[in-house]
Formats: C-alpha cells, sequence, structure tokens
C-alpha cells in the first residue's frame, strides 16, 4: 500500500532526536512561552527574512488572529478564493467579515482579474490562498490592495517556502499565516500556526491577541501584568513541546521541499503521456509541491483502479465554499464561480512527500499509464 500520507517514516527518521528534545524539553518545567518558543520564533522569522512575528496555535486561529489585528467589524467583507480550504472560511466568518469568492483560473489560484468585481465599500483586505503549493499574483493582488486601500492577508498553509519572484510568500502581503498541521511542508506532532507581520504595530497587536489581550512583549511585564488584559483576545499559544519539535524540523525544511520538488518532477515527465491534466507552475514562481493535483473529467474510473492497485488518493477539495450548507447564507453567486464548480469535479492529488522513494513514485506513474492505456487514455 502506498499512502496518501504518514508521519511515520518521518518519525522512524528522527525519532531519536525527537524523542530526546521533548524529553529535555519537560524537564525544564516550562509548558509555554519558554525557550523552545523564543527560539522556534527566532529562527522561523530569520529563515524568511522577516522582523516581526508570532507563533500561534494554528493556521485558522493565525487566520482569525490576523483579521482582527486589523479591526474587522461585524459586516466587513473579506475577498478569497472560492476553492480554499474551509478554515479560511472560518476565519472570515468567524472575524464578524462575510466572505467574497472570488472563481479560480486553470493553476488553481484566485483569478485576479475576477477580483475588482467583488470590491464593495465595506470590503477591508483579501486573503489569496496560495494552494497546493504555489504562490497567487501577488504583483496583481498588491496592485488591487492599494488602489482600493485593503489588507493583504495572506495564506500560507500550503506554501511553506514557495516564492514569488524570489519572495517567500508570507512576506509580501500585511500579514502572512501559516500551518503547522503534521501535513504541512512543516509539520508539528499537533496543532500549530505562525504570524508574520510587516510592522511593529501590528506585531504588539497579534502578540496580546494571541493570549487573551494581555501584554507579553516586556518579559518583566508577563508576570506583572498576567491577569491583565488590554484587550479582548483568545488563547492560541504554539506549546513547548511542539516548538521543540519544530526546532528540529525546521533544520530539515529546505530539504523536504527540494525532495518534493525531485519526485514532482518525476510526475511531470512520467506522466505527460496521459491526459489527464497536470499542475500549472507559473513561471514567476518556485512551487514547492504540497500536493500534487492533477485533473481529469473522468477521474472516478482512475481513482478506482489506484485503489485496487494499493495506492491512495485525495479529493482536496471536493467541495467549493459556495457550495456547502455551512455558508449557504451568503448566497454566493455560483454563476461566478464556475471554474472552481468544474475543478472539483475533477481534481485529485496523487502522493507526495519526502520519505516516498523514487521507486514508489514511479510505480505509481506506472500503474497509472497501464490504467490509462486501458480506457485509451494515453496521449
Ligand atoms: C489553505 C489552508 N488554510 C488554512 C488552513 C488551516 O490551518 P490549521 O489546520 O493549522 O488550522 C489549512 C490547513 O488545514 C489550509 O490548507
Amino acid at each position: 500500500m502506498i499512502k496518501f500520507w504518514s508521519y511515520k517514516r518521518e518519525f522512524k527518521k528522527l525519532k531519536k532526536n525527537i524523542l530526546k528534545k521533548v524529553e529535555n524539553t519537560l524537564s525544564k518545567g516550562v509548558i509555554f512561552f519558554g525557550d523552545e518558543l523564543i527560539k522556534f520564533e527566532k529562527k522561523f522569522l530569520s529563515k524568511y527574512k522577516s522582523k516581526y512575528g508570532a507563533a500561534v496555535g494554528s493556521g485558522t486561529e493565525a487566520l482569525l488572529i490576523s483579521l482582527k489585528a486589523i479591526n474587522i467589524r461585524e459586516g466587513d467583507e473579506i475577498i478569497t478564493a472560492a476553492n480554499t480550504a474551509i478554515p479560511t472560511i472560518s476565519a472570515i466568518v468567524n472575524s464578524g467579515a462575510i466572505p467574497r469568492l472570488v472563481d479560480i483560473g486553470n493553476d488553481y489560484l484566485i483569478d485576479c482579474s475576477k477580483i475588482e468585481r467583488e470590491i464593495t465599500n465595506k470590503t477591508r483586505a483579501i486573503i489569496p490562498v496560495h494552494l497546493y503549493g504555489q504562490s497567487c499574483d501577488m504583483d496583481k493582488i498588491t496592485k488591487i490592495a492599494k488602489k482600493y486601500r485593503l489588507k493583504i492577508i495572506e495564506d500560507c498553509a500550503q506554501s511553506q517556502g514557495a516564492m514569488y519572484k524570489n519572495k517567500f510568500t508570507g512576506t509580501i502581503g500585511d500579514f502572512g499565516c501559516f500551518s503547522f498541521y503534521p501535513t504541512k511542508i512543516l509539520g508539528a506532532y499537533g496543532d500549530g500556526g505562525f504570524i508574520i507581520t510587516k510592522n511593529y504595530k501590528d506585531f504588539t497587536k497579534i502578540k496580546r491577541l494571541r493570549y487573551y489581550g494581555i501584554e507579553t512583549l516586556d518579559k518583566k511585564n508577563i508576570y506583572k501584568n498576567k491577569y491583565y488584559s488590554n484587550e479582548n483576545g483568545f488563547n492560541s499559544r504554539l506549546d513547548e513541546i511542539q516548538s521543540s519539535i519544530l526546532n528540529i524540523k525546521l533544520k530539515y525544511v529546505d530539504q523536504f521541499i527540494s525532495k518534493r520538488i525531485k519526485l514532482a518532477n518525476i510526475y511531470f515527465k512520467e506522466l505527460k503521456e496521459t491526459n489527464l491534466v497536470l499542475p500549472y507552475p507559473n513561471k514567476s514562481n518556485k512551487h514547492v509541491f504540497h500536493l500534487f493535483t492533477v485533473f481529469h473529467r473522468k477521474k472516478d474510473k482512475i481513482l478506482k483502479q489506484l485503489k485496487k492497485n494499493q495506492i491512495e488518493t485525495r479529493i482536496i477539495y471536493p467541495y467549493p465554499i459556495d457550495k456547502m450548507k455551512g455558508y449557504k447564507m451568503y448566497n454566493f453567486n455560483k454563476e461566478k464561480l464556475i471554474i472552481s464548480s468544474k475543478k472539483s469535479k475533477g481534481i485529485f492529488s496523487l502522493p507526495l512527500y519526502p520519505e516516498l522513494n523514487i521507486s514508489e513514485i514511479k510505480k505509481i506513474c506506472k500503474t497509472i499509464k497501464v490504467i490509462m492505456k486501458k480506457l485509451d487514455w494515453l496521449k
């Protein structure tokens, strides 16, 4: 069986290091806001050449806290892509705002030519979602944001290490929101997230918001003001155990990304003779292949055969946001969201994580080619 994803092989490799580190961390007697967190925040920011940022409890909370940091009020509107993960929308709704969905292009990213028509006098921000590991067109988004004085909150949950014109995703907009959910390129063994910010004022705000509104920047004040909130906030902490695991894994993240790109290139090479629609890496991007998502109008026949051959796949995501009961009240105009609807019916993702062997990727490709040949779907 080739699993779609599993952390077990990675854990086997890193087990000695991780268990030693966790034991060491627990022996220090500090569960939250200790040395491991401070070290991780410093290293993460230095990796992304950013001055300000803070770790939080998850990618969803990173988005929610960023929205709260720009003082979103009930009824404000936020623009994002129709094919995003549910958490992008739940963060928008939980901030009090209304999501405005924009259709996508063939690259599965927000279609920038359709953003302006969704802007109203209530629009406050755009959330570009760098889906599957590739950046949205940040020049176009920045231009629109400037024109209408909107904030940009990048959803980088799937784009750790990805670049747009040699700039890291998460460092281009006003806020960059990362997820350390275990399946992600830099995954913890639990939940975690990070917000990168551009300026000190936003930084102080996210630091307060992640910890009940308590002022924590001045270390001496942590204790003095521990029971005093300056504004209503959240509980969104990255604990010492997850921080220590991430401190180990951060060292390997470039290796993880290189391996993903290498495996993706094998998929590209081997599958080009099939009539599967392969991913579209844009020229200005460094695509990090969080997912290798392909499209076929009659995908079910392929998926059935792959399952028979013990190859796991996943559909990410089978339902665009406008098709979900949970968001029906927004009466999204489905006519405007045709591409994301069409894509959702034919997409599926193939296994792609650094611990897969080249031979396994080749086996997947061979199996697909045999299936496609039988269906007369080779080019
Ligand atoms: C595009 C996108 N946004 C947001 C999130 C939310 O991240 P988390 O699971 O860490 O809350 C995820 C991950 O599930 C995601 O894929």
